[in-house]
């Protein structure tokens, strides 16, 4: 990690006073921020868990990690860097069997959407990075100068609901034949919206693309779902679990796995979503949804 201070977040906690009714922390509790992010969840819950409890906050990202820091300072938070998925392994070391509410908001935060030098914004000039962990693997490079057309357009498609997703990767393949490697958000944005035949709506185009290369460069979905699967051998009976999402890709697994599997109670029927005023604040929250569910204290 480099020494520089972290930069004011400009993230703003998304449906906050939905999440702590739908955990209910009080004293004494352990909680989980299974996407640290900015901090912003993780100090309002750990300022609620005192005096006694604690809450342990995760992310893939050593820079979000940073502002987490900042933000929860002096607060009982334990910051560590690893996905979510591994909570079992961080709950282990500890010697935690099973904590009292987990979190998870998941995606991208807007500090991450923000930094030009990660490469998620087609807005913004950078490297086709797009790694939440800057130790992973795989970039946005890697894909877009490797896979088969066949193969980016399965991902433009499944990942990004983009109805052109032949005619991108088609177009995507014959640049970087004959021009080169991709390497840069603006190459990559320029050519998809050259791919998209006729005008476009309010939405520029290389949202879709650049959503669901971000989705496959850090196996989000596999994330979730390995997740999704033991959540509630990581959780007490009666402890609860509170998740946004903000695609319908994440919060259609979310609904099933909390309606599917009886080892849940589900606390919210609907999504909960943001109020105008929260949207109007915070456009992010426009697409956030929350589902709550309580671990069964009969089921195994
Ligand atoms: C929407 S932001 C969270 C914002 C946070 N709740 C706040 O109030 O500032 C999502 C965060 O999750 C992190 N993240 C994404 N996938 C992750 C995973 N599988 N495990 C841990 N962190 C992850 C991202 O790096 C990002 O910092």
């Amino acid at each position: 990690m480099s020494s520089l201070p972290p930069p004011e977040p400009v993230h703003r906690p998304v449906l906050l006073e939905q999440v702590l009714a739908g955990l209910n922390p009080t004293p004494g509790m352990i909680l989980v921020d299974g996407t640290a992010g900015a901090g912003g969840h993780t100090a309002a819950l750990a300022r609620l868990v005192q005096p006694g409890g604690r809450v342990i906050g995760l992310d893939r990202d050593p820079e979000m990690l940073r502002m987490a820091t900042e933000a929860t300072r002096g607060l009982p938070v334990e910051l560590v860097h690893a996905p979510y998925s591994d909570l079992a392994d961080v709950l282990e070391e500890r010697g935690i069997e099973a904590v009292d509410g987990v979190l998870l908001d998941l995606g991208l935060s807007s500090d991450q959407l923000a930094w030009e030098h990660r490469g998620f914004s087609f807005g913004r000039e950078g490297p086709l990075d797009m790694r939440f962990d800057p130790e992973g693997e795989t970039t946005a490079a890697d894909l877009v100068n490797s896979l088969s057309a066949d193969e980016l357009a399965d991902i433009f498609f499944h990942l990004g609901e983009e109805r052109f997703s032949r005619r991108v990767a088609r177009r995507i393949v014959e640049s970087r034949k004959f021009e080169g490697p991709i390497t840069t958000t603006s190459r990559l944005a320029t050519l998809v919206r050259s791919s998209i035949p006729g005008k476009w709506g309010p939405i520029d185009p290389a949202t879709r693309v650049f959503q669901a290369l971000r989705i496959a460069v850090n196996r989000e979905l596999e994330h979730l779902d390995h997740t999704l699967s033991h959540l509630p051998e990581w959780l007490r009976p009666g402890g609860r679990a509170a998740i946004i999402s903000f695609h319908s890709l994440e919060d259609r697994r979310v609904k099933h796995a909390f309606r599917n599997d009886p080892r849940w109670n589900v606390l919210t029927k609907k999504p909960v979503t943001a109020s105008p005023d929260e949207v109007g604040q915070n456009p992010r929250a426009r697409s956030a949804k929350l589902r709550v569910a309580e671990r069964c204290p009969t089921t195994q």
